[in-house]
């Protein structure tokens, strides 16, 4: 009863001793506590309370089976990485992690070595190889290599135009010696959906929408833990100011422009194509 500024905080918190979830205690203790300093901190007024119900509102509603509003606020905010970060606290050497992304689809094929992967899509024929290794430089024969990406020329993932049969998505395997190779379309930067309550949010905060170029991978090899990555094109202009805050260092990657002639899988190509390649390494699970 009678709680002021200063007391409610401790009241609300005392309301859950009856919880038995001790890790429920512990992240709701601190998101009030949180919660309530940051109203404290702003002074928020009842106008802006309200408007930041709904901007919440709004992202609820602008989610359904394909798109994740919620998701893309955390992402923009940089929480996303922040969990990324947390979870994924890797020896050094191994190669390091980067957002999921909203753009992923179950059950891409299993395709071959050299597989042309690109579906129709338009954009720079583009030849990826490297190898996945452990920590000691042994390779992982037989990891499997989930790769999706957005098209070369209009940045846009196959599952954002409607009636578009998929594009740029397979299940690569690695050989006895670690090795992947696979042909698909120099990706181009994109901009993240911007159509909803985030994209409005973004603008209010001065700042752009552009992912940098990139390919996603989620790599699984038997004993390894799971990595999903990305690989940036070196030189892209967004690699400094990526709206999810994506990139690392170790993560970007020279994609070389090569005249006309023999390219890596050993066919013949008859326009210029790029060439990328990276060593992927794995931590034990
Ligand atoms: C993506 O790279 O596909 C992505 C990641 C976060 C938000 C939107 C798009
Ligand atoms: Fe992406």
């Amino acid at each position: 009863m009678n709680f002021d500024e200063r007391t409610l905080t401790d009241a609300v918190l005392a309301r859950m001793d009856g919880c038995e979830d001790a890790r429920f205690v512990t992240i709701m203790t601190s998101l009030v506590r949180h919660l309530h300093d940051f109203v404290r901190e702003v002074e928020l007024t009842e106008a802006e309370w309200m408007e930041g119900i709904r901007f919440l509102t709004a992202t609820g509603q602008k989610c359904d089976d394909k798109r994740q509003e919620f998701i893309l606020l955390s992402d923009t905010l940089g929480v996303s990485m922040l969990v990324d970060a947390i979870n994924h606290r890797f020896a050094k050497g191994v190669t390091e992690t980067t957002v999921f992304g909203p753009f992923f689809v179950e059950g891409a094929p299993h395709v071959a070595q050299w597989a042309d992967i690109r579906g129709g899509a338009k954009g720079a024929p583009c030849f990826v190889s490297g190898t996945v290794r452990d920590i000691d430089g042994a390779p992982v024969a037989d990891a499997v290599i989930d790769v999706w990406q957005s098209d070369g020329e209009e940045g846009f993932y196959d599952v954002q135009k409607p009636g578009a049969e998929p594009y740029c998505r397979a299940k690569i395997h690695t050989d006895a010696s670690g090795r992947f190779g696979f042909l698909t379309v120099k990706p181009i930067s994109y901009p993240v959906p911007t159509d909803g309550p985030v994209g409005g949010m973004l603008l209010t905060m001065g700042r752009h929408p552009y992912r940098p170029a990139h390919i996603h991978t989620m790599i699984q090899g038997e004993g390894f833990a799971p990595l999903t990555t990305h690989l940036f094109v070196a030189g892209d202009k967004y690699l400094d100011s990526d709206a999810v805050f994506g990139v690392k260092d170790s993560l970007v990657v020279d994609f070389v422009t090569n005249p006309a002639g023999r390219a890596p899988d050993g066919s013949t190509m008859n326009e210029p194509f790029v060439t990328a390649t990276y060593d992927f390494v794995l931590a034990r699970a």
